[in-house]
């Protein structure tokens, strides 16, 4: 089938590549000329594992382009997917502009009987709208919208979306289900579960999924700071509880607070859905401000220990949101390296990926090419985002380049007996400090022995 995708973000370049592997002809456009321009010179924007090599093969094969044309890229598609971002409003609601701009410059173009796909995370009710845009547009209603919620990690994307756990698919009418049907086929021959429902449904699924998926984390978070006063150790907590099938041990990881260009964001405008009818979520509500607070509680952590001298040098260890991006967007680093200069620290940096993309976020840190060369005379370091290549530090060589001892290692990637043994004074997230550990042990043998 001929698809045309209107945005080339994670989002779109990700469904674009995906469907062209499901044997479709897609067609992608973007407002940004020089990043189609870089496409096509198979330079992505972004940094997402496999997808170059996915986008260069799906090139290769005839089955995806990069127009900057957006009436060639719509003309003969008889779906229109549209993949733009829709970012936070300032009351933390969603700012439909770019969706419904996409929507309007499109409807010239559409062919009688195309079905327009909102692929973006939109608000309920969303679908309703364009619809009413487009048509008033066209002056015609020969076309359908429809909504596909994505479910993909940034990290992860392809694998996300080929292998999803489900596809929602959200139609008003039986031509709109023929087409998606159509387009899904292969993914439905093996087996991939499927769900129709309508759009306002599909809508609101999504905001539901994020919101709980942020939930979890929230939950864990505030279960690793009883941990820490009560002895627990956070992981061992989330394994037991996570072996309950109701409950499920994904999402479960204790750390910084979720980032990222989606959590935040959607949990802020379906609390600001809830407000605007009269059905607030406040278990959401609380989960925003007690995420915002725990950064500013873990650089309060950093900032208040009594061995770190003001003026010390502080070393971040990964500023991106999450590990395997590039993406900065509201990561852990963006609130804690800023409370920590103002708190008076220097601070060094090391990410594997995301530097370019922090340094127009972070101002006045100090880059380094490689995460020892980053600790080179620092009072402390704190561990941000769990990559792989930080898991695997040399403790030995790294206690050597500091110049204070202090660890803090906010994604509990390292073993604290290994810290400790290096002359490192490990601070973990839920788990007890070494000192506790021995008090704890004490208590734990008495208990024992009655
Ligand atoms: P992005 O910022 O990476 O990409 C959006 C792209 O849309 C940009 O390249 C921008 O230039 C382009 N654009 C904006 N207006 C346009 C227009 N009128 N015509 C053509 N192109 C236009 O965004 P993203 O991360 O891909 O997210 C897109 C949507 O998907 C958002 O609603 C987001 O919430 C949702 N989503 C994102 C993820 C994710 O992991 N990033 C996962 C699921 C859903
Ligand atoms: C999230 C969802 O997982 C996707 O299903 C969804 O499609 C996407 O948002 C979206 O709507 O855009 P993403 O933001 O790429 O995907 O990344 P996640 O893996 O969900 O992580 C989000 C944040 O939560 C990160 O900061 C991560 O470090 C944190 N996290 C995640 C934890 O702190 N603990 C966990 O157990 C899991």
């Amino acid at each position: 089938m001929k698809i045309s995708m209107i945005g080339a973000g994670y989002v779109g370049l990700t469904t674009s590549t995906c469907l062209a592997q499901l044997g479709h002809e897609v067609s992608c456009h973007d407002v940004d000329e020089d990043r189609l321009v870089n496409l096509t010179k198979g330079r992505l924007p972004l940094f997402e594992p496999g997808l170059a090599g996915a986008v260069a093969a799906a090139r290769r094969a005839g089955k995806l382009e990069f127009t900057s044309s957006l009436q060639d890229c719509v003309a003969d598609a008889q779906a229109v997917f549209l993949a733009v971002g829709t970012p936070s409003g300032p009351g933390g609601d969603i700012d439909l502009t770019d969706i419904e701009h996409a929507a309007r410059q499109i409807s010239p173009y559409l062919m009688s009987g195309a079905v327009v796909v909102v692929k973006s995370t939109v608000v309920v009710g969303t679908c309703t709208r364009l619809r009413k845009i487009i048509a008033t547009a066209r002056r015609s209603t020969d076309f359908s919208v429809a909504s596909n919620p994505e479910f993909l990690r940034e990290g992860s994307a392809l694998q996300d979306f080929m292998c999803p756990d489900r596809v929602v698919i959200g139609v008003d009418d039986g031509h709109s289900q023929a087409v998606l049907s159509d387009i899904y086929r292969p993914m439905i021959d093996d087996g991939v579960p499927m769900m129709f429902t309508g759009s306002t449904n599909a809508e609101l699924i999504k905001y539901a999924a994020n919101a709980f998926l942020a939930l979890k984390i929230g939950f864990i978070n505030d279960v690793a700071n009883l941990c820490e006063k009560a002895g627990g150790d956070v992981s061992a907590i989330a394994a037991g509880i996570g072996l309950d099938r109701r409950i499920g041990a994904a999402f479960l990881t204790a750390g910084p607070g979720y980032g990222g260009s989606c959590f935040p964001k959607d949990t802020r405008a379906f609390a600001h859905t809830g407000r605007s009818y009269g059905a607030p979520q406040l278990l959401i509500e609380a989960l925003i401000a007690r995420n915002e607070d725990r950064k500013l509680m873990l650089a309060q952590r950093i900032s208040s220990d009594r061995s770190l001298p003001r003026g010390a040098t502080v070393t971040v260890l990964g500023v991106a949101f999450k590990a395997n991006t590039d993406d900065v967007r509201e990561s852990a680093a963006l609130t804690i390296v800023p409370n920590l200069q103002k708190a008076g620290f220097k601070v060094r940096a090391h990410d594997p990926k995301a530097m370019a993309n922090a340094t127009a976020h972070l101002h006045g840190v100090h880059w380094c090419e490689c995460p020892y060369q980053a600790c080179e005379g620092a009072g402390a370091v704190v561990i941000l985002t769990e990559w792989e290549d930080y898991r695997g530090l040399d403790l030995a060589r790294l206690a050597q380049a500091m110049h204070g001892s202090l660890l803090f290692d906010f994604r509990n990637l390292l073993s604290p007996d290994e810290a400790a043994a290096n002359g490192l004074r490990y601070v973990g997230i839920g788990r007890p400090v070494a000192a506790d550990l021995a008090r704890f042990d004490v208590a734990d043998r008495l208990a024992a022995t009655g």
